[in-house]
């Protein structure tokens, strides 16, 4: 539990300078905790006191739900002045200030967020100042004073910061696209860098986003995935690879087996982004073999026809599949049984997506056992369904066979009778 600084907190009279948040606590034996029950409960009381607020009503709407207010801070922390002074003077206090510029607030947060011995209680990382300086956002504030790139505020409020993966939080990767969008996506902006404003609206279209922001598949990737959230950076062709491989392990692994590799550790292959793109990244199927290989390869028949060897291989086993899954339903709708074919299928099924995944290393002799094993239960499965089918026509024909007996005994039966009336008539 966090108990630490409210629980120092509470116990200050009213209105002494109170040691900073995270400070060890005198003791933390049973009053301790009670104390710090109690502070929990009145750390927003205590916030209700501070005479900032008494003037700054729109400021303190905004910070009572925040991850500070709850941490037990108030306005002095951060600004300084006199909290005990109802007047305005309270500003007058060697120290106070409104930062200014988005350096001063990046070094303001960082006095608590690079300080290790604050950060501990809460479990933080103290390194978010330090990363910031490595992105291109820092670089350009800290190198050029450039007051147009985020800084912290921009990615998580100023006032109303909540903790990063509440889910109303700027921060939550569903929130996102939309934190970075406010700057991606501003057109005039982006044009005075050079940069594409399309890069969120094509992100928005991908099938990461579709996973992410209508399934809330949180192991999709949001922007900060592929970029860094403090260090964000473009990832450049020899590091691409690394940021998909983190979740396409599979792929990546097969990938270096491919005549492309050697191209992408020399950084003239942009790894999985040559092919899928990088932020309209969609569902991937074969229409990916027509509209990729030509773009490097439109003059090189070779490597268009290794292309050709890989697609067919997948496509036959895709149809062959496809044609075993509607016989397989045909045959379930008829009432056989099919339990034993839809278990086949999904063996089936496994080798198809094997098959997707390896063509990654464009490797036809590594395809060809997985296609050849694919096809053999897709026989497999007709085979059986034929047998049910041949065994379901015998039984119909032994059926009418039986009928037919039945009906010859009926009649004959019926004439034996008549026979016999005939004969009993005087
Ligand atoms: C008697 C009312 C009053 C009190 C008490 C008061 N302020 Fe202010 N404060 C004002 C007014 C008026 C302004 C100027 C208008 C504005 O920017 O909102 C101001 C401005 C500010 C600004 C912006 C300064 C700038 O340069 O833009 C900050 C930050 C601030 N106050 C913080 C505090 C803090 C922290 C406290 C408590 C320690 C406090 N105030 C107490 C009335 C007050
Ligand atoms: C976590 C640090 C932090 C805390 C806590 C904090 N502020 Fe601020 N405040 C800032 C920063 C940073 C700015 C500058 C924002 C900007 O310029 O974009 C600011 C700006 C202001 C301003 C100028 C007007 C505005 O809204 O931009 C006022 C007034 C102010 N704060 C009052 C307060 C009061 C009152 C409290 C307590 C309820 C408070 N602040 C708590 C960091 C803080
Ligand atoms: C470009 C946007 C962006 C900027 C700029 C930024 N942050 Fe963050 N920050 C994030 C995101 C996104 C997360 C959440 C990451 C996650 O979900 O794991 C985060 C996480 C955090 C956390 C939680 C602990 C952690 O490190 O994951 C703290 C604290 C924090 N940021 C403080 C800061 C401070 C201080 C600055 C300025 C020096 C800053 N951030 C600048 C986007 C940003
Ligand atoms: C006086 C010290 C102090 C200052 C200054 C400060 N913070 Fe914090 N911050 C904290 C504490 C303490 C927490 C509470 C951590 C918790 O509850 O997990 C916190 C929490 C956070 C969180 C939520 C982290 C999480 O657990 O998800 C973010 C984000 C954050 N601060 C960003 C900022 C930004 C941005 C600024 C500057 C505008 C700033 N902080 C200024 C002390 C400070
Ligand atoms: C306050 C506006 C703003 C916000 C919010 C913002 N950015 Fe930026 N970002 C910029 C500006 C301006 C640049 C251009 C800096 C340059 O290239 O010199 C930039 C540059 C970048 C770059 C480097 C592009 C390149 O090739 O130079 C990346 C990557 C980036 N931002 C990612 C993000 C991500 C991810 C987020 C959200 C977590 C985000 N940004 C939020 C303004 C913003
Ligand atoms: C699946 C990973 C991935 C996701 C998600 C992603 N990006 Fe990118 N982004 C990249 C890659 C890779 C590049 C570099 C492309 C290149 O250089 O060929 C890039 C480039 C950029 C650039 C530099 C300019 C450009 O478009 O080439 C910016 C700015 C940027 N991304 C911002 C964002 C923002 C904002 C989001 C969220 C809406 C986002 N990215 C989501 C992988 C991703
Ligand atoms: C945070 C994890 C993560 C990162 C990073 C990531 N992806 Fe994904 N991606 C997923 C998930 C989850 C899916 C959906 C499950 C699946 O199909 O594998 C997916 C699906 C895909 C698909 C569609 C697969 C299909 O079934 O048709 C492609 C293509 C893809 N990602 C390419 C990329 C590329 C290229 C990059 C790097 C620029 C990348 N991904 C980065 C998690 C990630
Ligand atoms: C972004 C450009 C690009 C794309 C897209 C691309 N390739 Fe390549 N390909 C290269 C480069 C660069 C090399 C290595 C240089 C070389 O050996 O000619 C290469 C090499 C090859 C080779 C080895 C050629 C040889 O003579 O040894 C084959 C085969 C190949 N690619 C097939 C494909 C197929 C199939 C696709 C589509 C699925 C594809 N490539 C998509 C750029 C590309
Ligand atoms: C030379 C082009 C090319 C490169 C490079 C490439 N892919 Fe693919 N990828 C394809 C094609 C074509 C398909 C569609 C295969 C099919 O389903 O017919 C595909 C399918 C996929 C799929 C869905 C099938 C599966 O394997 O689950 C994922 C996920 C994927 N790629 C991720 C990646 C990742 C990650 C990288 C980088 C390590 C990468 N790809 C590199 C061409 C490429």
């Amino acid at each position: 539990m966090k108990l630490t600084p409210p629980c120092s907190i509470s116990l200050e009279p009213r209105g002494e300078k109170r040691p900073s948040a995270g400070q060890a606590p005198p003791s933390l034996g049973f009053v301790g905790t009670l104390a710090a029950l109690i502070g929990m409960a009145m750390a927003p009381a205590r916030a209700a006191e501070v005479s900032c607020l008494g003037c700054h009503e729109e400021q303190q709407k905004l910070f009572v739900g925040s991850a500070h207010a709850q941490a037990g801070l108030s306005c002095p922390d951060c600004h300084g002045g006199d909290p005990r002074v109802a007047s305005e003077s309270a500003h007058n206090v060697p120290g106070f200030k409104r930062p200014d510029t988005k350096q001063e607030i990046a070094e303001s947060c960082a006095r608590c967020h690079s300080d290790v011995r604050r950060m501990n209680p809460y479990g933080l990382p103290t390194d978010q100042l330090e990363r910031y300086k490595t992105s291109k956002h820092g670089e350009q504030l800290f190198g050029h004073g450039d007051q147009k790139v985020a800084t912290c505020t921009d990615c998580h409020g100023v006032h109303d910061i909540l903790k990063v993966r509440a889910p109303q939080s700027r921060t939550h990767p569903t929130h996102i696209p939309q934190t970075c969008g406010r700057c991606h996506s501003d057109a005039k902006l982006m044009s005075q860098y050079q940069l594409p404003a399309d890069g969120v609206a094509k992100y928005l279209t991908s099938y990461h986003a579709q996973l992410l922001l209508e399934k809330g598949d949180l192991s999709a990737p949001s922007c900060i995935t592929c970029h860094g959230n403090h260090g964000a950076v473009p990832p450049g062709a020899k590091e691409v690879g690394q940021v998909c491989g983190k979740c396409h392990g599979r792929q990546r692994e097969l990938f270096e087996q491919s005549p492309h590799a050697q191209a992408a550790a020399a950084g003239t292959f942009s790894e999985c982004v040559s092919c899928h793109g990088h932020h309209a990244i969609q569902k991937a199927t074969a229409d990916l073999f027509a509209q990729s290989c030509v773009r490097c390869h439109a003059q090189e028949p070779k490597s268009l026809a290794r292309r050709d060897v890989i697609a067919t291989l997948i496509h036959n086993v895709q149809g062959a599949y496809e044609h075993a899954t509607a016989r397989v339903k045909e045959a379930t709708l008829l009432g056989l049984a099919t339990e034993d074919q839809q278990v086949l299928l999904q063996e089936a099924k496994t080798q198809l997506t094997q098959l997707e995944a390896l063509q990654h290393t464009l490797l036809p002799e590594q395809m060809q056992p997985v296609a050849a094993r694919a096809d053999g239960i897709v026989k497999a499965v007709i085979a059986g369904i034929d047998g049910q089918e041949r065994n379901e026509r015998w039984k119909h024909l032994a059926l009418a066979v039986c009928w037919g007996f039945m009906l010859a005994m009926a009649v004959i039966f019926w004439l034996k009778r008549r026979e016999l009336g005939q004969k009993e008539k005087p």
